[in-house]
């Protein structure tokens, strides 16, 4: 493409970023097509020549915009909401155009020193001590399970080596989480090739924490079936609740039996920006890692995870493999970042985490999270003022879990909650199929819970009322509990 058509292009997919941005709320949030409406539409095989780019991108707005769920949308409370900033475009576009494979320093000194800068910015505004070294990865099923890898390189029984299939030497390895902890810590551990046999999760208390005392008797009893403990995983921000694992508890345990403590903190580990809420990282300042996101709740487009992690060494001695296309003189001196992980070449991540973290300022991103943890609030004291709707779980952060409960005259127990259960999934896909706002569930105590997650840079205290006088219209509009039929 010349210069000059990349120039025009450029400017008008600008133009054409902006005003997405403009129309966004005329946008229905949830794609409104069916499964297979896209393929349906495009060509089953590759265009022998060339297209022109005015084409491509009237495809773009004719094609790809219907069968978009837009993350952008100020009304997205579903899963963890989360949104892209302009800095974060910005520097997405940069690094596209410069195409480091920051494998070693060399191939990206920009991105490897970049990168250890900005993540030691965070570190120092989430309060974390400088015990920890930052490493990006795409996300954090991937920052957590390269944790647990450096645990179990740090137990010693030479698997980097010889594997674990095969072995009759090897005893059963555990790591233990929550009944609340994320999939992907499961997700890790399987990869990791210790099985699901591997995991052992820990029960809540009741509100949704992970229960400290039947942690350590989990490990006692492990340990004394010959199993090897190894790894804890806590989580502050669980994905269902948001609930904070009591960290500081859970470190006595860690050290007492020597494992590695991992903190999954991909959620709510941004929030730590906010001075008055950096309490949640209480007891980090004696744990092994901690994964965060600021792909959630940092306005950086997805994709930017980062471990902190104390034993880089271990980190290393777990991934690292030099073969003699790699090898550089400066290597000794240097970081490079295929040595702690899976990965060879490495995206320059860093980049548009710099521009936000400079475009916003520490005090910019605190007042915008600060201001989602207040819109939670302000949505939880309406159903509390409310004899309707029930809150099922404590509000810490800008996640709000909730149900419809109107009076079920006659109906108690179980019964009660499985016509509410099917009340509440009536509710949340009438909502969603408005185009208006998405929320997204769990289940909490087995019952059907649905969930608003505050987290969009664009969300403001209207599109809150608005989603909760949705919520009411379905309300209204459902069948009373009494007359559900299952
Ligand atoms: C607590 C927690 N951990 C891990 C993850 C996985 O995040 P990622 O998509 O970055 O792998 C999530 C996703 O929501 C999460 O809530």
């Amino acid at each position: 493409m010349s210069a000059q058509d990349f120039r025009r292009f450029g400017h008008e997919l600008i133009d054409w970023i902006a005003e997405y941005f403009e129309r966004i709320e005329d946008l229905p949030v949830l794609a409104q097509i069916k499964p297979g409406d896209l393929k349906s539409q495009l060509p089953s095989s590759a265009p022998q020549s060339g297209e022109p780019m005015e084409e491509i991108l009237r495809d773009v707005d004719r094609l790809i915009v219907p069968a978009l769920t837009h993350w952008s949308h100020p009304s997205f409370f579903a899963y963890f909401a989360t949104s892209t900033s302009a800095p974060g475009i910005f520097g997405e576009m940069l690094s596209a155009a410069f195409d480091n494979k920051a494998m070693l320093w060399r191939t990206s000194p920009a991105s490897t020193e970049l990168e250890e800068v900005t993540l030691d910015w965070l570190r120092q505004m989430m309060g974390l001590d400088a015990g920890y070294t930052g490493m990006i990865y795409d996300t954090a099923s991937v920052s957590s399970m390269h944790a647990i890898a450096a645990a179990r390189e740090g137990v010693e029984l030479r698997i980097r080596e010889e594997g674990m299939s095969g072995r009759t030497d090897l005893p059963l390895m555990r790591v233990y989480i929550s009944e609340q902890a994320h999939s992907s810590i499961e997700k890790g551990v399987i990869t990791l090739g210790l099985g699901q046999r591997g995991l052992r999760k820990i029960p809540t208390d009741s509100e949704f924490r992970m229960d400290v005392k039947a942690l350590e008797a989990a490990i006692e009893e492990d340990k004394q079936n010959g199993y090897v403990p190894f790894c804890i995983v806590a989580t502050v921000g669980t994905t269902s609740t948001s609930s904070i694992d009591p960290v500081s508890e859970m470190i006595p345990i860690g050290e007492k039996y020597a494992m590695w403590l991992h903190v999954d903190a991909a959620y709510a580990g941004s929030a730590a920006v906010v001075p008055e809420l950096r309490h949640i990282l209480k007891g980090c300042e004696r744990a092994d890692s901690v994964a965060v996101n600021p792909h959630k709740w940092l306005f950086t487009p997805f994709d930017l995870s980062v471990l902190y992690c104390r034993h880089m060494d271990l980190l290393r001695r777990a991934f690292s493999l030099v073969p003699e296309y790699l090898r550089t003189p400066e290597q000794e001196n240097v970081r490079s970042g295929s040595d702690y992980g899976i990965q060879l070449g490495r995206r320059f991540r860093a980049l548009k985490l710099w521009m936000i973290i400079r475009y916003f300022g520490q005090d910019g991103l605190a007042a915008r999270i600060r201001e989602h943890c207040r819109l939670a609030k302000v949505f939880a004291s309406w159903i509390e003022e409310s004899a309707e709707w029930e809150l099922l779980a404590p509000v810490p952060l800008g996640l709000v879990c909730f149900r419809a409960c109107p009076p079920t005259e006659g109906i108690e127990g179980a019964e009660r909650d499985r016509r509410l259960d099917a009340l509440n999934e009536a509710i949340m896909h009438g909502v969603n199929a408005t185009g208006k706002a998405l929320l997204s569930h769990t289940r909490l105590n087995d019952k059907i819970t649905l969930r608003l997650s505050i987290g969009n840079i664009r969300t403001g205290e209207i599109h809150v009322r608005q989603v909760w006088e949705l919520l009411n219209e379905q309300l209204r509009a459902a069948p009373r509990p009494e007359t559900i039929k299952e």
